[in-house]
């Protein structure tokens, strides 16, 4: 993430008690009806969910930030990333806000340009004979989303990474690409989703090799580089990082009737053993779908389980492990942030605007539109599949 600096909060919003902040939110909302959207993604604490006009994974949410249409102002309940995505998607006159600018994305931070410019440079060095698609987690900032759109590669989610490698695969959008040419994928930068969703596809670990950015060559041999199908970025997310194997281990032995749903930003051990994995989407759809007494271990972030734990009490909902599987940066968002955007935007007021220059913009767009232009989305990234399955 670009260096970003969020200012101190007057202190009248830190000292107000939650009700209180409730009511004024509630105003200001009024006060901005027909002008605003709220957006929520799913690990957002119950407070901002509460106020959101839309909620759903990071897919659904860039859709919804998309179909705005003639309002003024889009509040995300989100991280960094995602709000530069709805800045990209959003009409020109669309201006959008992040109630706190420290909310960031560790693995986001994982690719910077220039570590991508070198790597790319590296490996068309090394591939000469070869297609090289670039596509990008949509947790990565909107540089690499430009980078990946002007070289003829996509966007994707946790909801439809599938979808986009078997896109990528036949070659993407890059210029020159000629049927039979071997094409090599290039992942940024979350090694665990692009390694999981490739071998669901029916790809031997053999066929994939993960670039380290610190070392020449992704401390790859040229022979590994030139042999992979898949180039995974050396990213990962420190919340998904904390499930382990020995916490399927455990759910099996003490909760034999139990299923284990993870989210595929968990390591390949995990996702292995797991009895289903997919997008923060996917896994609200299989809770509301089961029938009463279902059990589920869910291995995602500590509010997601919790909501759904609590609307459905029906239902034996436990987090995968018993560490605080917390993400910070997207708990920075609460309600006195919420209320002082708010209440700074019925003054007339823009704070915490994020705005993305028009020649990022420019390719950023063109990397977003190609996934929304990509049929099939809302996946589960299944197990392992021959290549080319798609999983309904
Ligand atoms: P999804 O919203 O794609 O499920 O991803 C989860 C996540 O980590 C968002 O940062
Ligand atoms: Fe980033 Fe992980 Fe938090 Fe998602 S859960 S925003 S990937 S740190």
């Amino acid at each position: 993430m670009a260096l970003v600096w969020q200012q101190p909060l007057p202190r009248i919003y830190t000292e107000l008690s939650d009700p209180e902040l409730r009511l004024r939110i509630e105003g200001a909302r009024e006060a901005l009806a027909g002008k605003l959207a709220i957006l929520g993604h799913h690990y957002q604490q119950d407070d901002i969910i509460d106020f959101a006009d839309f909620t759903g994974d990071s897919f659904e949410l860039s859709r919804k930030a998309a179909e705005q249409k003639g309002i003024e102002y889009v509040v995300f309940g989100g991280v960094h990333f995602m709000a530069e995505s709805a800045d990209i998607l959003t009409d020109e006159g669309v201006r959008v806000i992040l109630p706190d600018m420290g909310a960031g994305c560790s693995m986001a931070d994982m690719a910077s340009l220039d570590q991508t410019l070198e790597a790319w440079a590296q490996l068309e060095e090394a591939c000469p004979d070869q297609t090289i698609v670039p596509i990008t987690y949509m947790n990565s900032s909107a540089a690499i989303k430009a980078f990946v759109g002007e070289h003829g590669g996509a966007v994707c989610t946790s909801s439809n990474c599938r979808n986009v490698l078997e896109w990528a695969l036949k070659g993407g959008a890059v210029e020159g690409h000629t049927p039979g040419r071997k094409v090599k994928v290039l992942f940024f930068p979350d090694q665990h989703l692009g390694r999981n969703t490739a071998f669901a596809m029916g790809y031997p670990l053999d066929k994939m090799v993960v670039w380290d950015p610190t070392q020449d060559l992704g401390g790859n041999s040229e022979r590994n580089l030139i042999d992979a199908d898949f180039v995974l970025w050396k990213g990962h997310c420190s919340v998904h990082a904390l499930f382990r194997p020995e916490h399927v281990d455990q759910v099996r032995r003490d909760h034999p009737n139990m299923k284990v749903l993870v989210h595929p930003e968990c390591k390949f051990d995990v996702v292995q053993k797991a009895d289903m994995a997919g997008s923060t989407a996917y896994i609200v759809k299989q809770v509301e779908a089961a029938p009463p007494g279902s059990e589920w271990a869910i291995g995602t972030e500590v509010h997601l389980v919790n909501r759904l734990k609590q609307q459905h009490p029906e239902q034996k909902i436990v987090v995968l492990s018993d560490c605080q599987c917390l993400c910070t940066t997207m708990f920075r968002i609460d309600l006195p942030h919420l209320c002082w955007v708010l209440e700074n935007l019925v003054e007339g007021n823009v704070v915490n605007e994020i705005r993305v220059d028009s020649h990022t913009r420019r390719w950023a767009t063109v990397a977003l539109d190609r996934m929304l232009a990509i049929p099939g989305t809302g996946n589960p990234i299944g197990k392992k599949q021959p290549v080319g399955t798609t999983v309904d």
